[in-house]
């Protein structure tokens, strides 16, 4: 099969059109055919080759939302014609002891939608169809691309460190995954304080359900919570005071990173050992997570706030997001 796409030849290059065509199908693969994809800021790291690990040309797009065209021969859960979703992903060992517990991103053998395969920015994509979600029919196909990367990396790396209801949640930096964060924090029962460096997004923040926002000057925490807060998920690459945000959180609270860049960090470890504070990280979600993030997003109506491109002004799309003016998401749509 051919596939159209856009793809970077060399590292930060801009995308311009790329064919190539797609081998035999795997006995557990699936191909779909996509609606629309998802720019998350990982797509930008990898185009940029940010953390090493791009192969060139790269095809990027790991928040795709296809009909599925073809199936191998051993896949009996997904037929042609299904919606299915698909995020950063694309296969793991299904074996490993983390595998076995609901932990497939976790698993040493995973593999990226864009590392070593082509994504979303395309005609077709093809992942092992354990990693393609049938969508649910309350979650249309430009909001649910969204969900399968932003929304399942914030989602989870709240869950992880504990959030139920009734909590104080910190969100810092409200872009794709932290406008993403503030709506499931709030859907869930919480009380939501938002931290951004963009005095332009308080009012709106207000009107996603944030109880509080506090501007920011880049990572300087200029002004504490109105209240110690239980746990905070940081969704920004920039360096942050990191002292500033643990001193927000109250005893036995969590600081949850997702959105993580190449730095090495210094934690203040007697702020810790005093309240007996956490400190965490969080990759995406593993499977059975993702399907608890899609009901909960239709149940509570949790979608992201999207900008529509077509796909052939990617290039556009993506200085959009270098520039931090996407408001929140932007989706390419074929
Ligand atoms: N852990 C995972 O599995 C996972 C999954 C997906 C993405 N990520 C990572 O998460 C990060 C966010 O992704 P995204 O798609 O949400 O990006 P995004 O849409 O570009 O949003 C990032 C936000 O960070 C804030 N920000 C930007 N520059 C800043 C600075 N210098 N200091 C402080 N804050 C700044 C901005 O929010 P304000 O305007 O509100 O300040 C911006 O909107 C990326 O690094 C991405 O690679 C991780
Ligand atoms: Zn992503
Ligand atoms: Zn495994």
């Amino acid at each position: 099969m051919k596939v159209s796409a856009f793809a970077s030849q060399t590292a930060k290059a801009p995308l311009t059109p790329f064919n190539y065509n797609l081998d035999a199908i795997g006995v557990n693969e699936v191909t779909l055919q996509v609606i629309a994809c998802g720019i998350c800021h990982s797509d930008v790291h990898m185009m940029d080759n940010d953390w090493g690990i791009a192969q060139f040309p790269i095809v990027p797009g790991h928040e795709v939302v296809g009909e599925v065209v073809e199936v191998g021969s051993a896949v009996s859960h997904l037929k042609k014609g299904m919606r299915v979703g698909v995020g950063w992903q694309r296969s793991a060992c299904l074996s490993c002891p983390e595998c076995l517990s609901g932990k497939e991103n976790l698993c040493d053998a995973n593999e990226g939608v864009i590392v070593g395969h082509h994504g979303g920015f395309a005609s077709h994509v093809r992942v092992d169809s354990r990693f393609a979600f049938p969508l649910p029919e309350g979650i249309d196909s430009l909001h649910a691309g969204p969900l399968m990367c932003g929304g399942i990396t914030v989602f989870s790396g709240l869950r992880q460190a504990g959030m139920t209801s009734g909590q104080r949640i910190g969100v810092i930096g409200v872009g794709g995954l932290g406008h993403m964060a503030v709506r499931f924090a709030k859907a869930m029962g919480n009380s939501v304080t938002a931290f951004t460096t963009s005095a332009s997004k308080v009012e709106e923040l207000g009107r996603m359900g944030a109880d509080e926002v506090i501007v920011t000057e880049g990572g300087r925490l200029v002004k504490k919570p109105s209240k110690p807060l239980d746990i905070i998920i940081s969704t920004v690459t920039a360096p942050l005071e990191l002292g500033a945000y643990l001193e927000a959180l109250g005893a036995d609270g969590t600081l949850s990173m997702v959105g993580v860049g190449s730095e090495t960090v210094t934690l203040p470890l007697m702020s810790l050992l005093g309240k007996r504070r956490r400190f965490m990280s969080s990759p995406i979600g593993g499977r059975g997570e993702i399907t608890q993030m899609l009901n909960i997003a239709e149940t509570f109506n949790v979608k992201p706030t999207i900008e529509v491109f077509p796909m052939a002004q990617a290039n556009e799309a993506i200085d959009r997001v270098r520039k931090n003016t996407v408001r929140y998401r932007a989706v390419l749509k074929v």
